[in-house]
């Protein structure tokens, strides 16, 4: 998606890399406010693993702020992965300095719960 012509509704997220969303997305809200702002929008995270998925201290950054722009109805966290024999020795150091995990706790349940919810929220009365 790269504007939001055409669109009655909006899934946004974007994967945790340093505690934070990709700089791409951020853009993307902050081009898009004034429309995004009168639509229905919903917000999801994928990632962080590990220690962060469910505690506030690693809630990523700007994220209420994006809700407060968006007004979206919700955000959602979802654990994600990392494989680090598939990452370049950059994002090793990376995710070694934020002491995320390797491994896959991503959870297919509450994803297609969540788009089931959203789903629901869009369809005709
Ligand atoms: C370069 C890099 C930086 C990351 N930074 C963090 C972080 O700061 N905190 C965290 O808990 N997880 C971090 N992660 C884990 C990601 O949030 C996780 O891999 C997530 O699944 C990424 O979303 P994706 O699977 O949709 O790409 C990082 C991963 C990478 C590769």
């Amino acid at each position: 998606m790269t504007d939001t012509d055409g669109y009655d509704a909006v899934v946004l997220g974007s994967p945790v890399y340093m505690g934070n969303w990709q700089p791409e997305v951020r853009q993307f809200v902050e081009r898009y406010r004034t429309r995004l702002a009168r639509m229905p929008v919903w917000l999801f995270s994928s990632g962080p693993v590990g220690r962060g998925s469910d505690d506030p201290r690693f809630y990523p950054r700007k994220v209420t702020e994006l809700m407060q722009v968006t007004h979206a109805r919700d955000h959602r966290i979802f654990p994600g992965k990392i494989d680090a024999g598939a990452l370049t020795l950059g994002g090793r150091l990376v995710v070694r300095v934020v002491r995320a995990p390797n491994g896959d706790v991503r959870n297919w349940e509450a994803t297609r719960d969540w788009a089931r919810k959203i789903a629901a929220a869009l369809r005709p009365h």
